[in-house]
């Protein structure tokens, strides 16, 4: 073979070529202000309001977008990022449609990565029941790896919104009534979501939502009216999403409701006063759902035009589903209700956004068939789902020991009972976020049923066992109900599996009854008589079961789990988990107790005792909860000492530690979550009764005991005024420990002044 005296370079020129391409890697993303600036200078106005567009995917327009239509908008740069597509293929001609265009912008991909993307984990409320922040930090990096490597740049989550109201039906997207426990899982998934490099293709922007206060709409109505005072705002709805914001959020997500009567999606006081001043938060504020345009109809906006204006000029920047910003702010440019300013600071967002997201060094980064190949639905992530459903579980009944079951127990014949047995075709088990995004080619066998795994496990341990599926229909009929008696008469314990479809939770999904549809709660009055009864519920929100809760020896709150439905839940009824989930919301006893939750105010006249004439209180129902925020028993028991303080008093800048020892007194090991919790007996304003201020979960053998210490100071004390001052009155202060909000220890100490 002839010498090529010039095959030495070879290694050289690579070398080149590779410091050239990091280099350029590294310029873009280290010199983003320089490389907006320099796009901005050649983009037109069209350009430029392009990139503040947003258009529905093929999700919302039930076609594989390849519409030339669409490919022609983006080849024009009159598109600046796609939502709720799903079609991988048409990603990539999308984006490549994208480099065709003028100034080459690379389009953003979004999506609703709400609990898991092509493996399914339970949903946010079930994950909040397992107050273990490390697990939802993880579940979300598998979720956003998942959506990364399907083309997916961006997600519209986390949803952060506290809410007190069960009949709402998005309290299955967020964490719960607390602001303290949401805080804490709003950070770990914008971390689990963002991971440490924004322009990592395992990554994704995180999207918080929905600003501000969605989930204290009037009647748990969704999209209905919002009204609350400034300090209810700041010290109940605000520290989730400012937790977010100090985690790196990259993205946030108007409200759709008014807040005081002012459409979040035009509300300067929130988007820019608090967002974007108070918290020196600079990122990109995206609509939700047309919100811009409903101004409008909310009569707060005259036109596109002024509705177009009024929120640009709030802060907000992108307009999902385009056509307010589309048709109106053009107009409002020309008729000098925005300023080009205004225009290019939101503009330098969105290209922030893509710069940061490396989309410009790659625009195909996470378009890359044969990575997606190797990532998607990895064994261990279904694992991992597994695990967070077992963990999430929350036992709220346990009659002699029922649970769990064992081949050692005196049963022999088992039945599995009701719709949610073995629903296949319903699409259950998970919320409509996963059922009508993400799973658009729903496939039933990835979901793993309850009888799917019951049956086999328990039958392999010599029992008998039958699985009778009823009330599938609209209701439960007389056929059904003599299936359940004829069941249950030749079983020795029955598993009634009931509660909602996977379409009753989520978005648009509000209900006036939170008992059990299609009278699924008289499955238990018609079973056998005198046969132990475990009843399974499979919900999305704090339901009322109180005769079906009578009727049953055990009750195990099952949540909307997700493909490891069957596994999960077959771990912790065979005892191979030990549950430890604890309810993140309040369960009400009846709907007419709504709003209820732990961290309410003592008013002048508590009421002890229903029927207490003069007192806070219903003549026909008692005040307290069907079970309290925070509560869960497990199959072991757990003691608490009384709780030592290491002072009596502590000045600002002092730390006072609060100890508490936890004894695991039962038969078996188990986890506990210890809860901490605060009260100001002493402030300017009346302040909760209880307000959770630490917790960890802790794993004890049988026997064991651990010393759990938390650490206050004053800045734990602090909360906002009605004269908007953020601090904490000198004064007396209770101090509670206890493995819920209702039994704990207690003690006390002071605050004193400087
Ligand atoms: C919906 C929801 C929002 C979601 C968006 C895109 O209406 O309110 O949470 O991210 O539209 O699907």
């Amino acid at each position: 073979m002839q010498y090529n005296p010039y095959l030495r370079f070879i290694p050289t020129l690579i070398f080149m070529l590779l410091l050239n391409w990091s280099s350029a890697q590294k310029t873009s993303v280290q010199n983003i202000d320089t490389n907006i600036e320099a796009l901005m200078k050649k983009m037109t106005l069209d350009e430029k309001i392009g990139q503040l567009l947003q258009v529905p995917g093929d999700i919302s327009t039930g076609t594989d977008v390849q519409s030339d239509d669409l490919l022609k908008q983006v080849k024009t740069g009159m598109i600046g990022s796609i939502l709720s597509h799903t079609n991988f293929d048409n990603k990539i001609k999308i984006q490549r449609a994208a480099m065709e265009s003028r100034l080459k912008i690379p389009i953003i991909f979004g999506f609703d990565v709400i609990h898991g993307y092509k493996t399914i984990f339970p949903i946010p409320l079930a994950q909040a029941a397992t107050w273990d922040i490390d697990l939802i930090e993880r579940i979300e990096r598998i979720a956003a790896t998942e959506a990364g490597a399907d083309g997916q740049n961006w997600t519209f989550a986390p949803m952060v919104d506290i809410s007190r109201d069960p009949r709402w039906g998005r309290v299955m997207e967020g964490a719960g009534e607390d602001p303290f426990l949401g805080s804490q899982i709003a950070a770990a998934r914008v971390r689990g979501i963002q991971g440490n490099d924004l322009a990592d293709k395992t990554t994704l922007a995180a999207c918080v939502k929905h600003f501000a206060g969605y989930g204290f709409t009037e009647g748990g109505r969704d999209y209905n009216t919002v009204d609350m005072s400034e300090q209810r705002l700041r010290n109940i709805v605000l520290p989730p999403f400012k937790a977010a914001a100090d985690a790196g959020a990259a993205t946030f997500m108007n409200a759709f409701n008014t807040l005081n009567g002012v459409p979040a999606s035009m509300d300067k006081h929130l988007v820019t006063d608090i967002l974007r001043d108070e918290w020196a938060w600079n990122g990109l504020v995206v609509s939700d759902w047309n919100s811009f345009g409903e101004t409008i109809i909310h009569g707060a906006a005259d036109n596109e035009m002024d509705a177009a204006a009024k929120c640009l000029n709030a802060g907000s920047d992108m307009d999902m589903t385009a056509t307010t910003f589309r048709n109106g702010l053009k107009k409002a440019l020309e008729n000098k209700r925005v300023t080009q300013e205004k225009i290019d600071e939101a503009v330098r967002r969105v290209l922030r956004l893509k710069f940061q997201l490396g989309l410009f060094d790659d625009p195909f980064r996470q378009l890359d068939p044969t990575y997606r190949e190797a990532t998607l639905e990895k064994p261990e992530y279904r694992d991992l789902a597994r695990k967070a459903a077992a963990e999430s579980m929350v036992l709220l009944k346990n009659e002699g020991g029922l649970l769990p079951l064992t081949p050692e127990g005196p049963f022999r014949r088992i039945a599995i009972i009701g719709p949610y047995a073995n629903s296949k075709g319903h699409k259950d088990y998970m919320s409509f976020w996963t059922l009508g995004l993400g799973m658009r080619e729903y496939d039933s066998t990835k979901v793993v049923t309850p009888a799917d795994v019951l049956k086999p496990f328990l039958e392999k341990q010599g029992f008998e066992v039958t699985v009778t599926e009823i009330c599938l229909d609209a209701t439960c009929s007389e056929r059904d109900y003599s299936a359940a008696r004829t069941a249950s008469q030749q079983a020795d314990l029955v598993i009634v599996c009931v509660g909602e479809q996977g379409f009753q939770c989520g978005e648009s999904r509000s209900v006036a009854s939170l008992e059990l549809n299609n009278d699924q709660e008289n499955i238990a009055r018609y079973l056998y008589p005198r046969k132990p009864v475990v009843l399974v519920m499979f919900n999305s929100r704090p339901m009322v079961f109180p005769k079906a809760y009578e009727k049953a020896s055990a009750v195990l709150l099952a949540w909307q789990p997700g493909f490891e439905t069957g596994n999960a839940l077959n771990d912790v009824l065979s005892g191979k988990v030990n549950p430890s989930g604890k309810l993140p919301m309040t369960f009400p006893r009846n709907e007419g107790q709504i709003p209820i939750y732990y961290n309410h105010l003592n008013t002048g006249r508590p009421q002890q005792d229903q029927g207490q004439m003069w007192t806070s209180g219903y003549l026909d129902s008692p005040v307290s909860p069907a079970f309290p925020f925070g509560y869960g028993m497990s199959y072991t028991n757990f003691s608490y000492s009384e709780i030592t303080l290491n002072k009596s008093k502590i000045r600002p800048g002092e730390t006072l530690e609060v100890s508490v020892t936890v004894t695991n007194t039962g038969e078996v090991a188990g986890s506990e979550v210890v809860q901490l919790y605060i009260q100001d007996l002493s402030a300017d304003i009346a302040r909760p009764v209880k307000e959770l201020k630490g917790f960890e979960k802790i794993s004890l053998e049988k026997g064991a005991q651990k010393r759990v210490t938390f650490k206050i100071t004053d800045k734990d004390l602090a909360y906002w005024n009605n004269e908007l001052q953020y601090k904490a009155d000198p004064g007396f202060f209770k101090v509670y420990v206890g493995g819920d909000s209702r039994y704990v220890k207690s003690n006390s100490f002071e605050l004193q002044a400087q």
